[in-house]
């Protein structure tokens, strides 16, 4: 784990998953999301609207560290790097997507949810992976056994975190930060609840530093 953004990651310990439909919602968000106390956040290529909302937010806001979710493609690789994302995530561990980027030095947390998924990672010199989907995989039982080999890996567990479970993931030593997507939730940015964003962003940090 050598890049300073993982760093930067670990102190946050929380990235929130983000699907924007309109790009005029990405920076009404993005100040949400800061002034609850999370100065980033992983824009998803699911919808048509990603590479504009990482656009807006990275020039308007570059301190927010910014990160491109969902990303399936070399291709949006590109265009996630071209618009501002200083790093990329991925659902799943797609050889092409991950060598890519480790080729270009592109920082990457791909997804993974058994031990081959952690050992491709580690063979390309990887050393942080998203634990995906994590409750539907096992959750932190699961997380905590299959971490256990590898105590150089960091995961960053998303996939049905909530404020219920969150310090549970947390507590364990091998988790770096972890995912979600309840402080963002689409339809609350869909019909403009700003400030809701940001109340329940600052629950989810007043939790993290318990
Ligand atoms: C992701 O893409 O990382 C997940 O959809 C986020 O999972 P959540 O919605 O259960 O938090």
């Amino acid at each position: 784990m050598n890049q300073p953004l993982f760093n930067t990651l670990s102190q946050i310990r929380l990235l929130p998953v983000v699907v924007t439909e309109k790009e005029e919602d990405a920076l009404p968000l993005a100040r949400a999301l800061s002034a609850g106390g999370l100065p980033c956040a992983e824009i998803t290529y699911r919808t048509q609207a990603a590479s504009a909302c990482l656009k807006a937010i990275s020039r308007e806001m570059p301190d927010m560290l910014l990160g491109a979710g969902t990303v399936l493609s070399c291709a949006q690789v590109d265009d996630a790097m071209a618009s501002g994302a200083s790093f990329i995530v991925t659902p799943g561990f797609n050889p092409k997507v991950v060598e890519y980027c480790v080729d270009r030095k592109i920082p990457i947390i791909p997804g993974i949810n058994n031990p081959t998924g952690v050992e491709a990672a580690l063979s390309l010199g990887l050393d942080v992976v998203k634990f995906f989907p994590a409750e539907a995989s096992g959750g932190v039982a699961m997380l905590k056994a299959m971490s256990a080999p590898y105590t150089q890996v960091r995961f960053v567990p998303t996939g049905g975190i909530s404020p219920a479970n969150l310090f549970s993931y947390l507590a364990l030593p091998c988790v770096l930060a972890c995912g979600g997507s309840w402080m963002v939730k689409s339809d609350w940015i869909a019909q403009g609840q700003f400030d809701r964003i940001r109340d329940v962003t600052r629950e989810a940090v007043n939790l993290c530093t318990r």
